[in-house]
């Protein structure tokens, strides 16, 4: 279609708090979800610029880093999966790593307990960040514009500064962790005079940094002044991370898994993503019955999907981990006949106990403060990105006067065998802490084709609700026929093997008659809240227009063009 023939209208989809959000944003180009209004304008300026999807997702990245402070980052972490038009994948695995003077029982005290926040506040809490090293490496290899180009928004967004969002402002003011560390209180808090919605919030310390990225690349921040100085101060506290363990660190390009289900061509995230596998096992696990046509969110339905997630959930706790360091069975985790052997437990009209479901026998074998956006360019590349500082704003440890703030992803490793970390995941010696080992992670960006043209792009923040939540929109948009919007404001539960509860989205978000069905069933009910960001784009399989969603849940900005 002609530039010209296509309606200039852009569609500014801003989601809010509550007001849900009915139509996707549609346009004729590319589209963009994220997590925040910036951030999506940066993806759609540079792929107007000429750049790809891979270019907008960098943008996108960059500028969350200095919009979306809680979550968006360069001290963080994620997956990127990548969809060419012409069906070539990819997938590129920056997830932070443990230091090298890493240790198994490192948040165990001398009897063996666990001492409380270590791994979630402060010094010790980081992983090595691999964010930079994923968005260049993926923008040198995809990206058609420069890296100076595509990280222009977010240098701009750090020195000019941005309006502060409601979200965004009163984020910064109730974040605890920030008020505990001088320089994040500086940067964040401006020492306790904290910033108001409206107020331009300008990071010249973070530009810095940027700028030195943008100029240098990947070695300007893992070699030399960057790496340096972040060794001194992580050293001058107690931190673990050394000028080594920054120039060991190196993002992975690794295969991205595919299944086949009900005609679609799902793409989705490997290990250390435990999401994928997940997901497949679930849908694996759906394909022994007929749940769609019991209804979406009928007690019926729930009833199958909930014993799927809470399997695959119990899979995850025992045999993933990074795949660099531990052999995870994935042929079996992954095949239909495991799947339907694990489904071969389930009662009908019965609640199944995670106590006794427990993990598949595999013989040989021993906030949720995440984001994620998607883009789509005019092509039908499609990149989905899910990245994370772990919770909101990470350790709450800013680098010093480098502007930007670390993770807390090594609690995503298992602190101690058998003890919930802090998403109340029980976790298993797969995922043990090993120097330079990757934590397991529930981030999943998931791209889905059909008859070899692109169909759906998602992901989610939310630690193990991520998976709930991935799964869920895809079964509502492929199963029940939901259009993206729908499937993303749809109503949201949740089973994560252990504990034994199931938590469903409320108040009144499924019907008493559906939950009482369910409480009859044995099913042990935890009503009330609301749970992660979806950010995903639809294609029209007869127009091919891209329909961009954003999660009425969370303050994002679904674009397109
Ligand atoms: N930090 C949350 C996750 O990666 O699962």
């Amino acid at each position: 279609m002609p530039k010209t023939a296509i309606s200039l209208l852009v569609v500014a989809a801003l989601g809010s708090a509550l007001a849900a959000q009915h139509l996707p944003a549609e346009g004729a180009h590319g589209a963009v979800s994220s997590a925040e209004v910036h951030a999506s304008e940066a993806g759609i300026a540079i792929m107007k610029a000429g750049g790809n999807a891979v270019d907008a997702a960098v943008a996108v990245g960059f500028a969350l880093a200095v919009t979306h402070s809680s979550a968006g980052n360069i001290g963080g972490g994620g997956f990127m999966l990548i969809r060419q038009a012409d069906g070539q994948n990819f997938f590129v695995d920056f997830r932070e790593e443990a230091p090298g003077k890493a240790t198994t029982n490192m948040y165990q005290d001398a009897q063996g307990n666990i001492v409380k926040g270590r791994s979630i506040q402060g010094f010790l809490a980081s992983g090595i960040p691999g964010t930079v090293a994923g968005l260049v490496s993926a923008q040198k290899k995809l990206g058609k514009l420069t890296l100076a180009q595509d990280m222009a928004p977010a240098i701009a967004l750090a020195s000019d500064g941005f309006a502060l969002d409601t979200s965004e402002a009163n984020g910064l003011r109730r974040a605890k962790n920030l008020a505990l560390f001088p320089d994040s209180h500086r940067v964040f808090q401006r020492d306790g005079r904290f910033y108001e919605v409206g107020e331009v919030f300008k990071q010249p310390e973070l530009a810095a940094t940027l700028k030195a990225i943008a100029a240098g690349g990947a070695d300007a921040f893992y070699h030399g002044r960057i790496a340096d100085e972040l060794a001194a101060f992580e050293a001058a506290n107690g931190g673990l991370i050394t000028a080594a363990d920054m120039a060991h660190y190196q993002a992975k390009w690794r295969q991205p898994l595919e299944v086949k289900y009900h005609g679609y061509d799902i793409l989705t995230s490997p290990p250390p993503s435990s999401g994928g596998v997940a997901i497949v096992e679930m849908l694996n696990m759906l394909d022994n019955t007929d749940f769609v046509s019991h209804g979406m969110d009928s007690a019926a339905a729930l009833h199958d999907e909930i014993e799927a997630e809470r399997r695959a959930m119990a899979d995850r706790a025992v045999y993933l981990g990074d795949p660099d360091f531990v052999k995870v069975p994935m042929a079996t985790l992954l095949s239909p006949d495991f799947a339907k052997e694990r489904w071969a437990s389930v009662k009908p009209e019965q609640a199944s106990l995670s106590k006794d479901v427990g993990a598949g026998a595999i013989p040989g074998f021993e906030s949720d403060e995440t984001t994620h956006f998607s883009t789509v360019d005019e092509a039908g590349d499609a990149v989905a990105v899910t990245y994370t500082l772990n919770f909101g704003y990470g350790s709450g440890v800013t680098a010093g006067h480098l502007g930007f703030l670390l993770n807390d992803e090594m609690d995503d490793f298992t602190s101690k065998p058998g003890a919930p970390n802090g998403f109340n995941l029980i976790q298993g010696k797969a995922n043990d802490i090993e120097p330079y080992k990757r934590p397991l992670s529930s981030m999943v960006p998931t791209i889905v084709s059909k008859d070899g043209k692109l169909a759906l792009v998602l992901g989610s923040p939310g630690g193990p609700r991520i998976i709930t939540t991935v799964f869920e929109v895809l079964t509502d948009v492929l199963d029940f026929g939901l259009n993206v919007q729908q499937a993303v404001d749809a109503p949201r539960f949740h089973q994560q093997w252990m504990p034994e509860d199931v938590y469903f989205e409320g108040p009144s978000r499924f019907s008493p008659d559906t939950l009482a069905l369910l409480a009859k069933m044995g099913y042990p009910l935890k009503v009330g809240g609301s749970w992660c960001d979806a950010e995903a784009i639809q294609i029209d399989p007869k127009t091919g227009l891209r329909m961009a969603a954003t999660d009425p849940r969370a303050d994002g900005a679904a674009l397109a063009y």
